[in-house]
C-alpha cells in the first residue's frame, strides 16, 4: 500500500502518566502538517485532568480548528481506523499504559486504541508504543519484548540525558520527535536534539 503525507497517523492515548506526551506528539504531528486520528482511553482522560492545566476538550478543539485532526472515542468499534481497509501511516500510543500494552500483545482488540494496533499489526504497519511504567514487572516486559519481536518500536520516554539544560518541555519536546522519527514521517531529529560528538 503506498502512502502519502496526507495519508493520516493514529494517536492513541491511554492511561500512563505522562499525558504532557501526548499532546506534545498530536501537536508535532499537526503542525508538520500530518493529519491525525486520534482516540483517548477513558483512563487517560483521568491522567489528562490530573497532569494538565489545559483540559481535553480544549485541547480537542484546539486540534480540530487545524482542519487536519479527527477524534473517535475508544467505543466507537466501527471508526475508520478499525479497519485495514482505511491508509495510515502507523500508530503511536503515546503515553502506553501496562494495560494497553499487555492487551495489544495479546491481540486483545476490546476498544478502538487496541483494535487500531491490532490492524497496525497485521497490515505490517509502523506501530510505536511509549510506555510509562517504573519499575518494569517481568509481566511488563515480557509483553514488550513480544511487541518488539513482531516489529514494533518500543520507545520509553527516556531523557536525552547528553543534551545541556534539560527542562521537563525540552524532554516531552524530545520525546514527540522520537515518535515522528520512529514513525518514519522524519529522517533524522531535529539539530537541537542530536547528539553532538566527534
Ligand atoms: C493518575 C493515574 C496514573 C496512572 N499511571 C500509570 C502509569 O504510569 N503506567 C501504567 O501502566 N498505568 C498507570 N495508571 C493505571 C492505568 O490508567 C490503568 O491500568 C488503566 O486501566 C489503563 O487503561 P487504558 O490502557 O485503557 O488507558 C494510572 C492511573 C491513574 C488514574
Amino acid at each position: 500500500m503506498t502512502t502519502s503525507p496526507g495519508t493520516p497517523v493514529v494517536v492513541g492515548i491511554t492511561g500512563a502518566s505522562g499525558a504532557e506526551l501526548a499532546r506534545a506528539t498530536v501537536d508535532a504531528l499537526l503542525d508538520s502538517g500530518t493529519p491525525v486520528i486520534a482516540s483517548a482511553s477513558s483512563a487517560s482522560r483521568l491522567v489528562w485532568e490530573h497532569e494538565l492545566d489545559e483540559s481535553f476538550g480544549a485541547a480537542l478543539e484546539r486540534w480540530t480548528d487545524t482542519g487536519l485532526f479527527t477524534y473517535h472515542p475508544p467505543t466507537q468499534l466501527n471508526a475508520s481506523i478499525a479497519s485495514g481497509s482505511l491508509a495510515t501511516r502507523g500508530m503511536a500510543i503515546v503515553p502506553c499504559s501496562m494495560a494497553t500494552a499487555a492487551a495489544v500483545a495479546h491481540g486483545f482488540a476490546d476498544n478502538l486504541i487496541r483494535r487500531a494496533a491490532d490492524v497496525c499489526i497485521k497490515e505490517k504497519r509502523p506501530l510505536v508504543l511509549v510506555p510509562r511504567e517504573t519499575p518494569l514487572s517481568a509481566i511488563h516486559l515480557e509483553n514488550l519484548t513480544s511487541l518488539a519481536r513482531l516489529g514494533v518500536t518500543i520507545l520509553p520516554p527516556e531523557p536525552p540525558f547528553y543534551l545541556r539544560e534539560l527542562t521537563v518541555d525540552r524532554i516531552v519536546d524530545y520525546i514527540a520527535h522520537r515518535v515522528i522519527v520512529a514513525l518514519g514521517l522524519a529522517d533524522a531529529m531535529p539539530e537541537t536534539f542530536r547528539y553532538d560528538g566527534p
